[in-house]
């Protein structure tokens, strides 16, 4: 207590006593005390000696004191003064409880005598106690969705003191919420109760937090307070709330099944149940989303459960609805929009548009095949295709209308070379990484009629022996021609030509189908040694096309021919006699038997023999020169007339032979013989050639050897001429040469066939001023396959040394000539 406070009290006190002697003079015969209570102890409470009228020394020697009813002794007598001091604290609230006047009886005794007294202290009231609330602390649960008006009864507050200094008013903590109302009951008593002016939001605040004072009516006035803890209970007044009205999100195409997509966030303000949000697709969700997508009702994670194809469906939207669980349950919406993105996930597809047509070889350059179509059902760059023709083919495209494309060809064809392509086109869109689709196009090419037919050989060279059977076949000639079908099909011709006045086609027939070349006729080796035969292959293209060939047909000597003597020339019958000088000596030429085969080679090589003779000891007859020459000279015992038999044979197989029966005249008179003979002799050889000798040999057939000289022969001759087909070689001019007889050579060569013969003409003293021309035409019937020779050597390879030693002397000269054929 502070001093303040002390000495208010004392004050009082001091009042107290002063009415306290009021009283005690108001009530008569009894004393009475009042004091308040809570007096400190010793505090007096009234002069007990004066007041029952006994001296202070009185009381003391008759002991006056206390008797004690109750157990408790609040007051004391101070005999010394007199005086009754309190002696212990006096609580009226708790002698007296709540009534309101408070009386305490004391019983007082005196002795000698014994005397009782009665005294009265009446214990007044202090403000002593508080006003106190029973708990400290209440918890009030108000639904906030009650209405405003309503009223929660509060505890009342306790305060043991009475009248004035018990609890006279509440007061409650500021709430714009809340509001306090007293009620007065009939007692006396208040009671405060709470009144809810405005509707509670949990979701603002969930606790208010309200205190209420009571304060008494005492002096210093004394109070006590309570909190009130309002707790709003929720109700379900929110609707759940996405964060966003609408969601968008972009996904690839080919993100996995089970990938989320999104999170959609939706919040309630309420709690508990009401908070709780249950997430689902709305009620008017296509088919198409409940199949692609999931949506985790707590979690609110937007997942896809298939593949999703940008192809199918590039975009998708709905509606999610989030629902708490309170009652009634509230639900948000929102919309969700997915794009699909592309990606490069579809090859190009390639197309014909048309069948590809077969294409004519001969095609000219940009001649459409196909129409082909790309497509790819991605979008944008992954959408964008390029075709090509594989390198090394023919063809290339040329973009046409949109998105088609014009195979064209590039190149010229050629059937023979290709006739089918499979042409590879690489369709490949610009995607990242790009995809490829590969495409055949087979394409045939048709044939045209372009190559010739085509011989198997430049030219052929055939063989025949004379005297064939007419319609054998020679020869197969046979052409290709690479073209296909009706252009491949060839016929064969001969194309009719004249040869020695003879057409060809009388002679020979060709197998149109097959080549097959037959004689039509007999050949005759004498009359004509070599046919030219064009042939013609021909195709049934359109226009045809035609090669020709030149098949040359050497006939082949036969020995047909019998050894034909020209001189002596039977006159009328028989050959007219030989005259010669009785005076001639041995080794005299009588005369010369000349005999010509129109075979050739061997066939014409003919050797004279002496078969009978009238005297065989005077004449001998030069085997290879058929010169009749004595053996020794002539006596006179030999008869005039000589009669000779001679054999000329040829060397063929079989041999052929004739004779000839040459009569010989000895007579005196020798130069007219001689003249005779010599005009004769020239006569004879302006018409059947030379009075000379005739060697024939046909060197290709007689050995390698002379086939080699030849060749010689041959290349020097080239040499000098090129491009004929015979030479002749000439030694010297008239007058120089034809002294020599060795020396007047001439050679006759057939550069283009397999045959070649040299003819050598030799001057002698029989024939010293002619001039034998030096190449004989084929059809010559005399000097073609001879070699004359001025030898009478057999052995052949002397020939050739006279050849040798012949043709290297510089004054050869070489002349060509074309041999006539025709
Ligand atoms: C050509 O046809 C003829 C007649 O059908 C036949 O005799 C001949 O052998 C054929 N030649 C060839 C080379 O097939
Ligand atoms: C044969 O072919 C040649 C060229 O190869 C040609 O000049 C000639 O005219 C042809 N002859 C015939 C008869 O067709």
């Amino acid at each position: 207590m502070s001093s303040g406070t002390r000495n208010q009290f004392q004050e009082c006190q001091a009042l107290w006593l002063f009415h306290f002697f009021l009283l005690w003079s108001a009530i008569d015969g009894q004393v009475r005390y009042t004091v308040p209570e809570e007096l400190k102890e010793g505090s007096v409470v009234g002069n007990i000696a004066k007041d029952l009228g006994l001296g202070v020394a009185e009381i003391s020697d008759r002991k006056l004191r206390i008797v004690s009813e109750a157990g408790k002794q609040y007051f004391s007598v101070d005999l010394g003064k007199g005086e009754l001091v309190v002696s212990e604290r006096i609580d009226r609230e708790n002698l007296c409880g709540q009534s309101a006047g408070c009386l305490l009886p004391l019983q007082l005794i005196i002795d000698s005598p014994l005397h009782f007294y009665h005294v009265e202290i009446e214990i007044q009231d202090i403000n002593d106690n508080a006003p106190h609330f029973p708990t400290k602390e209440h918890v009030l649960k108000i639904p906030e969705s009650l209405m405003p008006g309503v009223r929660f009864p509060l505890e009342s507050a306790q305060d043991p003191d009475v009248g004035a200094n018990t609890v006279r008013s509440y007061s409650i903590s500021a709430d714009e919420c809340f509001s306090l109302n007293v009620k007065n009951l009939e007692d006396g008593r208040k009671t405060p109760e709470l009144v809810l002016e405005k509707s509670l939001d949990r979701e603002k605040q969930s606790v208010h937090n309200l205190v209420l004072t009571a304060v008494d009516g005492g002096s210093p006035v004394k109070s006590g307070t309570t909190v009130i803890e309002v707790v709003v209970q929720d109700s379900n007044d929110n609707v759940p709330h996405f964060d966003q009205t609408l969601y968008t999100a972009s996904i690839s195409e080919n993100i996995d099944p089970g990938t989320s997509v999104l999170t959609l966030k939706a919040t309630d303000l309420d709690e508990g149940p009401n908070g709780e949000i249950q997430y689902s697709f709305g009620t008017h969700t296509s088919d198409a989303v409940n199949k692609m997508f999931n949506i985790n009702s707590d979690t609110g994670v937007i997942s896809v459960i298939r593949n999703l194809d940008y192809e199918e469906s590039k975009f998708y939207t709905f509606d999610v609805g989030a629902k708490d669980k309170g009652s009634p349950e509230f639900e948000g919406h929102c919309t969700v929009q997915i794009h699909v993105l592309d990606e490069n996930d579809n090859p190009p597809e390639v197309t014909l548009t048309s069948l590809p047509n077969p294409v004519l070889e001969n095609a000219s350059i940009g001649t459409v095949i196909a129409l082909i179509k790309v497509k790819d059902l991605d979008s944008g760059e992954n959408a964008k295709v390029q075709l090509q023709v594989s390198p090394g083919y023919p063809f290339k495209l040329e973009p046409s209308f949109e998105s088609h494309f014009s195979l064209v060809t590039d190149k010229r064809l050629d059937r023979e070379a290709a006739d089918e392509y499979n042409i590879e086109i690489v369709a490949s869109d610009s995607g990242s990484p790009s995809l490829q689709t590969k495409t055949f196009v087979n394409v045939k090419v048709l044939d045209v009629d372009d190559n010739h037919p085509l011989f198997s050989q430049p030219s052929y060279n055939v063989y025949v022996r004379e005297n064939n059977p007419p319609g054998a076949s020679v020869y197969s000639v046979s052409a290709s021609d690479a073209d296909l079908d009706k252009n491949s099909l060839l016929s064969y011709s001969i194309v009719d030509s004249v040869t020695h006045g003879v057409s060809v086609s009388s002679y020979f027939y060709i197998n149109s189908e097959n080549g097959t070349i037959y004689s039509l006729n007999s050949f005759d080796y004498e009359k004509n040694k070599v046919y030219q035969i064009t042939v013609l292959a021909k195709d049934h293209g359109s226009p045809p096309l035609s090669s020709n060939v030149t098949v040359h047909v050497f006939i082949l000597d036969q020995n047909d021919n019998v050894p034909a003597v020209i001189y002596p020339s039977a006159d009328m019958g028989s050959v007219p006699h030989q005259k010669m000088p009785r005076s001639a000596k041995a080794g005299h030429l009588v005369t010369k038997v000349t005999a010509v085969d129109a075979d050739s080679g061997h066939n014409a090589w003919i050797s004279y023999k002496l078969v009978e003779a009238t005297d065989a000891s005077l004449f001998s007859v030069n085997l290879y020169t058929g010169e009749v020459r004595t053996r020794r000279a002539v006596s006179e015992q030999d008869d005039s007339s000589q009669r000779l038999l001679i054999e000329m044979k040829d060397n063929g197989e079989p041999v052929q032979s004739t004779t000839v029966e040459v009569p010989i005249l000895l007579e005196d008179g020798v130069h007219e013989a001689i003249l005779d003979f010599r005009q004769k002799s020239r006569d004879s050889d302006n018409k059947s050639s030379k009075m000379t000798f005739y060697l024939i040999i046909a060197l290709a057939s007689v050995s390698a050897l002379s086939f080699l000289t030849v060749v010689l022969l041959a290349v020097r001759c080239i040499r000098h001429s090129r491009g004929s087909s015979c030479c002749c070689i000439r030694r010297g001019e008239a007058g120089d040469g034809y002294k020599n007889p060795n020396r007047n050579l001439q050679l006759q060569l057939n550069t283009d066939g397999p045959i070649k013969y040299i003819e050598v003409l030799g001057g002698d003293m029989m024939s010293q001023s002619q001039s034998f021309r030096s190449c004989f035409s084929p059809m010559s019937e005399i000097s073609d396959f001879t070699f004359v020779k001025p030898s009478s050597t057999t052995d052949f390879q002397e020939i050739i040394n006279v050849l040798d030693a012949s043709l290297p002397d510089n004054s050869w000269s070489f002349e060509s000539q074309q041999v006539s054929t025709g």
